[in-house]
């Protein structure tokens, strides 16, 4: 063999220990895999194409002329999910802790150049310490370079990030620029500052794991959609989160064949409204029987519970859901929902995916601090949002649309093309308690018997609002259907649908209130 091959061969050898044994056995025990590990449980078997597997950096201040390591901490480049095409980074934390190079942004950008301009999806496996301390301002334009395609990419290719270590300062900024952030359940942690410099500047005491724990961003901060049980969960997770997503934003998603009859009536929606209004129920109960067999992904499940946002099927073709929950706040809109619902439909709407809207919302939740921090503002974006997607929308109120909830829950107004209701939709201004207070407050202050006056007035309202037939008598709700036909109705509504153009007008871009 020639010299020529057996360098390569050992240089090739080297780039696959990463920093070492060592520190590769201190990575197994930390409950971690390596990066190479990780990319092999994620793409098909022999389908992945690395590049840059020889770089490294050439730094030399800090003592850094010893320190390098061919591929300088991350593995980058091309291979295939399930038979589709994909790009792919994994930051490789046995290398000074995967910490982010110029080097590395050189090999990310290279991929993510690749991605934009082949129209498929990048997918990064993030564990990384942040900015290499030793490249100072090298690795902060480094980032900058990634951060740039993150936003370039935005909506024409689907972006995840997998974070599957400690990950600091830049390295939480790109992912928050990607489209869905899955954590793995205690190896993975995001923050910008760590506990050590919160505690000095501010004096707050806190662990990694209250500051920038998977539970807290998945279920308190919104910037996690998704909490897997370990790495292992997290990979398969973003296998299953790509099925619903189309290659990039000139294609459909992935049709599947279909396997649930598409004339299936579920008769227990029929009773899933409880009759006494103020009573909850679970909205899951409805999306999993009008959906595909085991079809639905919730998106941001712990965050926000008052409203569902899931990925599903019907009849093999991927939707997106949006739906108030009766049974957390009763399902009222408020700041953390809006943005959750508003960043979902934005989702789908960039990646072509149908929408169904479940609305069963008594409204916007008062109170000051909701007010104090711009609910206004935040339940704004639904209105926005719904209103700029031009995909397929349909909405079906199952009972409450009260108020602004009303309007914002993909009504007629927000471009919605088909609107029905089940026979339990209360559709009305607001509560019957409080109009007939509005209303009658003169007449009630002077009744003899002003709580018998106030309840034979709360029960006219509730005659007259509290049923779907007003609205569809308006056209404002196209058909009052029984709740158990909601999934055949749906899938013949679709069919029509699916060729919808319609368009925005000409603009640089709007102003989401954001
Ligand atoms: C260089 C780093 C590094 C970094 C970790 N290492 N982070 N080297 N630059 N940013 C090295 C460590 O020195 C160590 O090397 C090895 O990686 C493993 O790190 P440990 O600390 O032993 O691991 P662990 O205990 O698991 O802690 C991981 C960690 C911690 C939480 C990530 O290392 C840490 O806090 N790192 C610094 C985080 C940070 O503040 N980054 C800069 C953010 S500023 P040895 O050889 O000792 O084993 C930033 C600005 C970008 O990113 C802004 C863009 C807009």
């Amino acid at each position: 063999m020639s010299d020529y091959l057996t360098t390569l061969r050992e240089l090739r050898e080297r780039a696959l220990m990463g920093g070492g044994p060592r520190r590769i056995q201190q990575q197994h025990e930390r409950g971690k895999l390596t990066a190479r590990e990780r990319l092999a449980l994620l793409l098909d078997d022999g389908s992945f194409q690395e590049f840059g597997a020889l770089a490294t950096h050439n730094i030399t201040d800090f003592g850094m002329a010893d320190q390098r390591y061919p591929g300088d901490g991350i593995v980058t480049g091309l291979g295939k999910i399930n038979g589709r095409r994909v790009a792919v980074f994994a930051q490789d934390f046995t290398v000074m802790g995967g910490s982010f190079s110029e080097v590395q942004s050189h090999k990310i950008c290279r991929i993510q150049n690749l991605a934009l301009e082949s129209g498929i999806p990048l997918i990064g496996l993030n564990d990384s310490g942040g900015a290499r301390i030793q490249e100072g301002v090298r690795s902060l334009a480094a980032y900058g370079e990634v951060f740039q395609r993150n936003v370039l990419a935005s909506g024409v290719v689907p972006q995840i990030s997998v974070m599957l270590g400690p990950c600091a300062g830049g390295a939480v900024y790109s992912p928050a620029l990607t489209d869905f952030v899955i954590m793995a359940r205690d190896t993975s942690f995001m923050f910008l500052t760590g506990p050590e410099v919160i505690k000095a500047v501010t004096g707050e005491e806190v662990n990694a794991a209250n500051l920038g724990g998977p539970l807290i961003h998945n279920c308190r901060s919104g910037v996690a959609h998704f909490l897997a049980a370990n790495e292992q969960a997290a990979i398969s997770l973003t296998k299953l989160l790509l099925s619903y997503l189309p290659q990039n934003n000139t294609e459909d998603p992935p049709q599947v064949a279909p396997y649930d009859p598409a004339d299936r009536m579920e008769e227990s929606l029929n009773n899933v409204v409880p009759l006494s209004e103020s009573d909850p129920y679970d909205m899951h109960l409805v999306i999993d029987a009008v959906f595909d067999r085991d079809s639905v992904l919730e998106v941001h499940s712990c965050y926000a519970p008052n409203a569902i946002v899931a990925f599903a099927r019907l009849d093999g073709h991927a939707v997106g859901i949006v739906a108030n929950q009766p049974a957390h706040l009763a399902g009222a809109l408020d700041i953390d929902a809006s943005d959750k619902i508003s960043r979902f439909i934005r989702i789908c709407d960039a990646y072509s995916i149908p929408l169904i809207t479940f609305v069963d919302c008594p409204g916007f939740l008062p109170g000051v601090d909701q007010e104090y921090h711009g609910v206004i503002r935040h339940g704004a974006k639904i209105i926005y949002a719904y209103t700029e997607a031009t995909v397929p929308k349909i909405s079906i109120v199952t009972r409450k649309a009260m108020g602004g909830s009303y309007v914002a829950m993909s009504s007629k107004q927000m471009r919605n093309d088909l609107a029905y209701a089940w026979p339990t939709a209360q559709i009305a201004v607001m509560g019957a308690e409080g109009a007939v207070r509005i209303l009658y407050r003169q007449e009630l202050s002077k009744a003899a018997d002003p709580a018998a006056t106030e309840r034979k007035y709360i029960q006219e309202y509730r005659d007259m609002f509290f049923n779907p037939f007003r609205a569809a008598d308006l056209g404002q709700i196209d058909e009052v259907i029984e709740p158990r036909e909601t999934r055949p109705r749906l899938i013949r509504a679709l069919e029509v649908l699916r060729t919808k153009v319609q368009h925005n007008p000409a603009k640089k871009h709007g102003l989401m209130p954001v």
